[in-house]
């Protein structure tokens, strides 16, 4: 496990979308959320993290240790992408043993590791299922198993829900929580869906147009919005949360 520090993160792409002059302290075991619109720089601020897209200025720091020129395989943070990124034409085992594999772990360590990540994710005997023969929630799962084999210090979720429908998503999101509290990982939680990041996050960093509006808990962006932005975009949040919703 380890902290993460984004120290004035500026990344930004020449049709001039990106993240701009982002910092954030992200404590040891803590559930980071970023949160805001489309098109915000989420994606991109996670993708700096993971080593994946390198920054035009700032530095990432992992338990105090600046990794930003380090490359993202000895980073030792595992991504759950937005798309699951999962290879249909592999088994399950093969899906969730190929970080493994890449990383060269002998062949009698793998097995053990894969059964123990699919138990974590509650899929336990469906190695030999291909990919297409999941539902949506099954093979989100499967990514966030193949994420986990590898024991990360730090997990990267990028939307890991949004192909789920409303009652998938609400019973993965939970599933998620869960599993983030018996493992006790550092988990940084994109997402553009208010509900899920208050649900979820110890934290929220309320992102727009590539520049982080407010750092705070759920109950500080509810209540002591810092910006106008933040205090509508989680308006009906607050409503709901009036009434007891
Ligand atoms: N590789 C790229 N080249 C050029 N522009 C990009 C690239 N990736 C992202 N962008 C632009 O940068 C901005 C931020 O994109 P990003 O993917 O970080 O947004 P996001 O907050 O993750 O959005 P979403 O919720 O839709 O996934 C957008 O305007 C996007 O079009
Ligand atoms: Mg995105």
């Amino acid at each position: 496990m380890s902290g993460v520090r984004c120290t004035h993160i500026t990344k930004v792409y020449p049709e001039g979308g990106g993240i701009r002059d982002f910092s954030c302290e992200i404590g040891d075991g803590e559930v980071f959320a970023f949160l805001g619109p489309s098109g915000c720089g989420k994606t991109t601020t996670l993708r700096v993290i993971a080593g994946l897209e390198e920054p035009d200025s700032g530095s990432v720091l992992f338990d105090g240790r600046d990794v930003t020129a380090v490359p993202p395989e000895r980073r030792n943070a595992a991504m759950v992408f937005q798309s699951y990124a999962l290879f249909p034409h592999l088994n399950i085992f093969d899906n969730v043993a190929f970080g493994l594999r890449a990383r060269k772990m002998p062949k009698p360590e793998i097995a053990p590791r894969v059964a123990e990540a699919l138990e974590l994710v509650q899929l336990s005997g469906l190695e030999k299922r291909r990919v297409t023969e999941l539902s949506g929630g099954q093979q989100q799962r499967v990514a966030l198993a193949r994420a986990l084999a590898v024991h990360p210090d730090i997990l990267l979720l990028d939307e890991p829900l949004s192909n789920l429908d409303a009652e998938l998503r609400y019973a993965t999101r939970t599933q998620l929580a869960e599993l983030q509290q018996r493992v006790g990982i550092t988990a940084i939680y994109v997402t553009h869906d208010q509900e899920e990041a208050l649900a979820l996050a110890h934290r929220i960093a309320v992102i727009k147009d590539g520049h982080c509006h407010q750092i705070g808990t759920p109950d500080e962006i509810l209540n002591q919005p810092a910006t106008p932005f933040v205090e509508t975009f989680l308006e009906r949040q607050r409503k709901l949360m009036a009434r007891g919703g």
